[in-house]
């Protein structure tokens, strides 16, 4: 089974930080092993509301498992979240006192009208060490990195279209929100099989979004910028647009892409057998070495490659029950060309 890749930063000497969960563990002087340790024991009273069922994943810093809230059953996720040197607090609007970057990030990005495809945060403790997010937990769900796994490591262009779609929305709207994500990848994206809907988690390596240059890279080195190891900048927008296209290489071809790919894609030439040509154009947009040529990344959405089948009219849940008053059954997902599928009454959902 292939291993996932943790986030890290440019400087990865917060690893050596020792933060230990389980007071009756002894110390430790790795950040894997605190993290093994690491038990929703002495939490205070946000754990009074949940039950914790077993753990779910786990990063570089942090630990999630799965809780039920007691009033009324919801399935949640409890995230506990180590505090390390280079953990930053930030005054957000509405809230008196400066909160932890990552619980600032999501309460920014789910600001405003509900985005479906961005987890939402319903709860947050600070803890001395450490601090809990309690966050809305799709079921049936995985992330995509186990979903992609079980999937033989490749998806059809149909369901990689309908996946990326759901994970372009949600950058966009981040960014719109003044959010920047930085660790979008997938095992950052849960997955669920039944609605196909998608949802975008783990704020932890993001930040505010500026107009200036990052000088810092924290996120996946897979995913990183080429800019950011050829110059040590970057901006926003276009390296979200770069892991966008990590992502989508990754979902239709089953693995990142290598040099070769990229010097071909840099050309103008590269494609792959079975692929249309939208796909691969949208591959090569987003994964251009320069970030002036990469397509805008509010633009991706509206590439022609989305225009073969409603992404929209397919997804199942809130969008699928406001336009078609119920949840789609077998026949419908498996009918994903928009040629197959249509309802009467319905002219194109949504364009
Ligand atoms: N809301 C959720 N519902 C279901 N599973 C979740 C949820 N949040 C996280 N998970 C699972 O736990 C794993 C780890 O969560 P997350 O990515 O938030 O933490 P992390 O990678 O440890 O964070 P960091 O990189 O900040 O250390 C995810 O890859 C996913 O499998
Ligand atoms: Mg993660």
């Amino acid at each position: 089974m292939a291993q996932k890749r943790k986030s890290c930063s440019e400087n990865e000497n917060h690893y050596d930080l020792v933060y230990n969960f389980d007071q009756s563990a002894p110390p430790t002087s790795s950040i894997n092993v605190a993290v093994n340790h690491l038990r929703p024991v002495d939490a205070g009273e946000i754990l009074s509301r949940y039950e914790i069922v077993e753990k779910l994943g786990e990063g570089g810093f942090s630990a999630v498992f799965e809780g039920i809230r007691l009033k009324d059953g919801l399935k949640v996720a409890l995230k506990f979240a180590l505090k390390t040197d280079a953990m930053e607090y930030i005054s957000i609007p509405g809230h008196p006192a400066p909160l932890p970057l990552e619980v600032a990030l999501m309460m920014l990005a789910n600001k405003g009208p509900s985005v479906p495809q961005i987890v939402q945060l319903l709860e947050w403790q600070d803890q001395d060490g450490y601090y809990i997010m309690v966050l809305e937990r799709p079921s049936p769900c995985e992330d995509l990195f186990e979903f992609l796994e079980h999937q033989g490591g490749v998806l059809s262009e149909d369901l990689a279209r309908l996946i990326m779609w759901q994970v372009a929305q949600a950058a966009h709207m981040c960014c719109r929100r003044g959010v920047l994500h930085r660790d979008i990848k997938l095992e950052n994206l849960l997955f669920n099989k039944e609605t196909l809907e998608v949802k975008l988690i783990d704020f932890g390596c993001g930040d505010l979004l500026k107009t200036s240059a990052y000088e810092t890279f924290w996120g996946t080195e897979m995913y990183c910028p080429p800019e950011f190891k050829k110059s040590g900048k970057y901006h926003g927008k276009p390296a979200t647009v770069w892991s966008l296209g990590v992502l989508l290489f990754e979902l239709v071809c089953g693995d990142p892409p290598k040099n070769k790919d990229l010097n071909k894609i840099e050309a103008g030439i590269w494609s792959k057998p079975g692929l249309s040509k939208d796909c691969c154009h949208l591959i090569q947009s987003c994964l251009q070495r320069k970030p002036k040529h990469r397509i805008g990344l509010g633009k991706i959405i509206l590439h022609d490659w989305f225009k073969a089948q409603n992404c929209i009219a397919l997804l199942s849940g809130k969008y699928r029950a406001t336009v078609c008053g119920d949840p789609p059954n077998t026949n419908d997902l498996d009918m994903i060309d928009p040629s197959l599928w249509s309802k009467p009454s319905l002219s194109k959902v949504n364009e």
